[in-house]
């Protein structure tokens, strides 16, 4: 066990809600969240159903909550109907919230705009209304690759409105992997933008696709929707490309929402796994919305005067949930941000959320450690030095928090005062699993406390069976759960072996060690296959292996993930070139030229932060690499386990030494 886990493990600070946030929680005191819990386990599908018929607008009633009759291909509602963007938005109308502002914009150079609940309605329907005049239809596929704006919100919405399903690839991914994801979900559409800004500087998007475009196996995609952002000059192909303002501009403003069926897929969103060909998780509409707009009320607690904000880009499943379809289906008004939290200074989240009056703070570990050592640096750049009295609430999500990050988080974001919900998800769960409800848990830095009600989540061991509590073992969830996974896209039997493994006896497994405490407090120790978490980005090592070995120097890579104070996580790769071991100088250039192709090949985020050049790497008599030395010798530590099976122990000398 490593250090740091051992120090999260011996964590005893509790934090007991405060009493002002109980007295008006959505979930009040200990006993509220007990009771539902209790309800859930006692009669699991009386409180589903219960949920779904009061917070779900449906077009036919389902009859059936949960359908086990193909598991694990599970069925929820399976015979009712529903629009998920009919829930964000039409609901809105009918309840008052017409006028009420849905989403502020601020874009990455400070311009802020403003959109209510109607113009929403309204950019939507005529967004609907474009694409159904291009034939778009449910069943469709369409891929997204815009960056964050009104405009991203519109297109995935305007597909839920007619039953084509998103899926969105994040900005930051190379034209590769965009080529990817068009190719595996047999897109018929794409909606892109010229580019994106960031950071002061525009970053191209539409390129990009054409390059994907040029690869070749895109046939069946008709158009590319294309979002004007900058202005910024682009290739056209008057047969193919059509700009997104023109698509719009004289459709009807109003557009009916097609009615699908629950388990319709809404969107499917790539994510690394163990293998190198990320995984298209499969998500649907009844379920997956009925958990965005319960955990917005239980674990956001929100509140109709709320200004929430998620920092989160759409391109992951953070976006998806708690942008574009939770606060909406729960008439929040939201904030969306285009830029880094870091431009023009490292001031910006604090300034934003004292302009926006932001009441609720939803980030990364990654984020938050990387604004303490700014702010430190520099007082005016500090929260201490902007009035963040709005905030009554802060989440945390995709790593785990380390307890000092925590610490400092609660004291100068939140002033004291606030929760911290320490959100335990995953893009296949939909929505949050483990964390606290702010009204009721009592908090602990470092852990996501306790599992929510409907969801079963357990440690066990390699047969399935319970671990108790203080030992580790694997994080699985013993029952399914509406929001869940639905398929991995054309793999079916990849969906089986990765989450319902036999030896398991039906329990998803989540890929991730843990262990509880003895209050039913999770405490997250990381993954337990060969899936990296860098900056709270899902990242599979053999993604990066293949990126690396395709490059024409390299005859052999190995990457293992090393702890970093600021990215949680980073990449390391161990690297044998068809020549000789590059040396000093000529070993910098190498290194960088491979550093770059890995951006181009699958995006920036997989950059390796270092590559160590070998003669051989470290494998058993039988050709196997043993990554678990690697990962030692990555984090600069001399190796003590036994290396007697090691066919060559004098390589790890060798590739102990940084370049
Ligand atoms: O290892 C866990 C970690 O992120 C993984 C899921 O990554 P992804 O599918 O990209 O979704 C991220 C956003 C929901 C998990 O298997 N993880 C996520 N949240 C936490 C976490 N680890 C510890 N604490 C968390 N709060």
């Amino acid at each position: 066990m490593s250090n740091e886990i051992e120090s999260v493990l011996h964590e005893t600070r509790v934090f007991p809600p405060p009493q002002d946030f109980v007295k008006q929680a959505n979930v009040s005191g200990q006993a509220a969240y007990q009771a539902l819990l209790d309800e859930s386990d006692r009669d699991p599908d009386g409180f589903w159903g219960r949920h779904a018929r009061e917070h779900l607008t449906w077009r036919k009633p389902f009859t059936q909550v949960l359908d086990e009759s193909k598991a694990p291909f599970y069925k929820w509602f399976g015979d009712g109907e529903l629009n998920v963007s009919e829930n964000c938005l039409d609901v809105n109308l009918k309840n008052g919230n017409a006028n009420k502002v849905a989403i502020i914009f601020e874009a990455d150079g400070g311009e802020v705009k403003k959109v209510t609940y109607q113009q929403l309605y309204e950019l939507v329907c005529k967004f609907a209304n474009g694409l159904k005049s291009l034939g778009y239809k449910s069943g469709d596929r369409s891929v997204i690759y815009l960056p964050m704006s009104i405009e991203a919100v519109v297109a995935m919405q305007a597909c839920a409105r007619l039953g084509i399903t998103h899926s969105v690839v994040f900005g930051g991914f190379s034209a590769k992997s965009l080529h990817e994801r068009i190719t595996d979900v047999g897109a018929s559409l794409v909606i892109t933008a010229d580019e994106q800004m960031r950071g002061g500087k525009a970053i191209t998007l539409k390129p990009a696709v054409d390059e994907a475009f040029a690869m070749g196996g895109c046939e069946a995609v008709r158009h590319c929707v294309v979002y004007k952002r900058t202005g910024g000059k682009v290739a056209w192909d008057a047969k193919r490309d059509i700009w997104m303002h023109e698509l719009a501009d004289n459709q009807s403003a109003e557009c009916a929402p097609v009615a699908v069926n629950a388990e319709h897929p809404l969107f499917i969103l790539y994510t690394s796994g163990s293998t190198g060909k990320p995984k298209g998780v499969q998500h649907s509409s009844g379920g997956y919305l009925l958990w965005a707009k319960l955990t917005m009320q239980w674990v956001f607690d929100a509140k109709p005067n709320d200004v929430f904000w998620c920092t989160a880009d759409v391109g992951w499943v953070t976006g998806h949930t708690y942008i574009t379809y939770g606060p909406l289906a729960a008439g929040l008004t939201q904030i969306v941000f285009e830029g880094v939290p870091t431009y023009p200074d490292a001031g910006r989240f604090w300034k934003m959320i004292q302009d926006h009056k932001a009441t609720i703070f939803y980030t990364a570990p990654t984020a938050i450690r990387s604004l303490i050592k700014a702010s430190e640096a520099n007082a005016a750049h500090h929260p201490k030095s902007f009035d963040l009295s709005s905030l009554r609430l802060l989440g945390s999500v995709g790593e785990p928090i380390n307890p000092e990050a925590w610490m400092w988080y609660h004291n100068n974001v939140g002033g004291g005062r606030c929760p911290i919900v320490d959100t335990w998800w995953q893009t296949e769960t939909g929505g949050h699993m483990i964390t606290p409800m702010p009204g009721a848990t009592p908090l602990k830095p470092g852990s996501c406390t306790t599992r929510l009600p409907g969801i079963t989540a357990a440690i066990v061991d390699e047969t399935g069976g319970d671990v108790e509590a203080g030992h580790g073992g694997f994080l699985v969830i013993k029952r399914p759960w509406p929001s869940m996974i639905r398929n991995i896209w054309g793999d079916p039997d990849r969906y089986i072996s990765s989450y319902f493994p036999s030896e398991l006896g039906g329990y998803y497994l989540a890929g991730d060690g843990a262990q509880c405490d003895k209050d039913g407090c999770f405490w997250i120790m990381g993954r337990i296959d060969d899936v990296l978490n860098v900056s709270g980005h899902r990242l599979g090592t053999m993604e990066v292996e293949s990126a690396l070995v395709s490059h024409e120097l390299v005859a052999e890579a190995a990457v293992v993930g090393r702890p970093d104070a600021t990215t949680g996580e980073a990449v390391v790769a161990f690297v044998v070139l068809k020549r000789s071991r590059p040396e000093g100088d000529e070993a910098i250039a190498i290194g960088k030229q491979l550093r770059d192709w890995v951006a181009k090949e699958i995006g920036p985020i997989a950059k390796p932060k270092e590559i160590r050049f070998g003669d051989n790497l470290p494998k058993t008599r039988s050709g196997k690499i043993m990554r678990r030395l690697l990962r030692v010798v990555a984090k600069g530590e001399k190796v003590t386990q036994d290396v007697s099976t090691l066919e060559n122990p004098a390589i790890l000398d060798q590739l102990s030494s940084p370049v």
